[in-house]
């Protein structure tokens, strides 16, 4: 942290105050990841952010980047959904943005990260994944680590908590040959292209458990939710 404050970025907890405003599903100790992943790689080659709704994880991802390298390229679509925001959240996202002076260290594109997919060619210092969470989107957002660096840090966020996420965890990262399970903080996986071990693969099948016990409190949370109750939040 004062290692970032000497270098002239702001800190975490300075980054976090302003990002922990801006509604958002991201936790502190997600975002702490967040900003050490985007602090720690190669500050010439962009990072990539697949969903971005307001910006929560984006002005993390920004303001732990040195100010005039390549900008964070946010990817979203601004879909409209009774969770995930409607026709104002690119609004909120730009104001957002602009409110924390992040103006030139975030390039957003209004698209679905499909669609940007068949188009990019240039490598990727980090990605992290957080759009829509069915099981063929989470696959498809999954083939952007192609473009990641060797030794990079993919993100993904919902991981063990949503069942499209982990299924596509399931069927693309556990079989993979450059891409190895690292850790989890709560549901945000840290995933690294490079080989992975035997014991990586079992490290990700050892997630299942928890997986099943998300899996029951969101049932528990469905039903009591259609019985009145308005309390705890999803697992995230
Ligand atoms: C869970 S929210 C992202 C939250 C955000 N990362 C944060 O920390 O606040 C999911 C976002 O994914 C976007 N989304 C939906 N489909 C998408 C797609 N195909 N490509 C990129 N983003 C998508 C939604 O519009 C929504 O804003």
């Amino acid at each position: 942290v004062d290692r970032a404050v000497a270098d002239g970025r702001p800190s975490f907890e300075q980054s976090w105050r302003v990002a922990a405003e801006i509604p958002g599903w991201l936790t502190t100790a997600q975002a702490r990841v967040l900003w050490e992943v985007a602090y720690s790689s190669d500050s010439q080659v962009p990072i990539v952010e697949i969903g971005s709704h307001q910006g929560r994880s984006t002005l993390v991802l920004a303001a732990a980047r040195p100010p005039g390298q390549p900008p964070v390229v946010a990817i979203d679509p601004f879909i409209e959904h009774v969770m995930l925001g409607d026709a104002t959240t690119q609004q909120s996202f730009e104001r957002h943005v602009s409110d924390a002076g992040r103006d030139s260290d975030v390039r957003l594109l209004v698209a679905r990260s499909g669609d940007v997919l068949k188009e990019w060619a240039e490598p990727i210092s980090a990605l992290f994944i957080d759009g829509k969470h069915d099981y063929w989107t989470v696959s498809d957002d999954l083939r952007w680590s192609e473009f990641v660096v060797d030794r990079g840090i993919v993100m993904v966020h919902d991981a063990f908590s949503s069942v499209g996420v982990t299924l596509a965890l399931l069927r693309h990262v556990l079989p993979a040959g450059n891409l190895r399970y690292v850790d989890r903080t709560a549901s945000l996986v840290r995933l690294e292209t490079s080989p992975p071990t035997a014991l990586d693969r079992l490290r990700l099948a050892a997630q299942l458990p928890w997986f099943a016990r998300n899996v029951v409190i969101k049932i528990a949370l469905r039903v009591a939710r259609l019985v009145g109750y308005r309390g705890t939040p999803d697992p995230y």
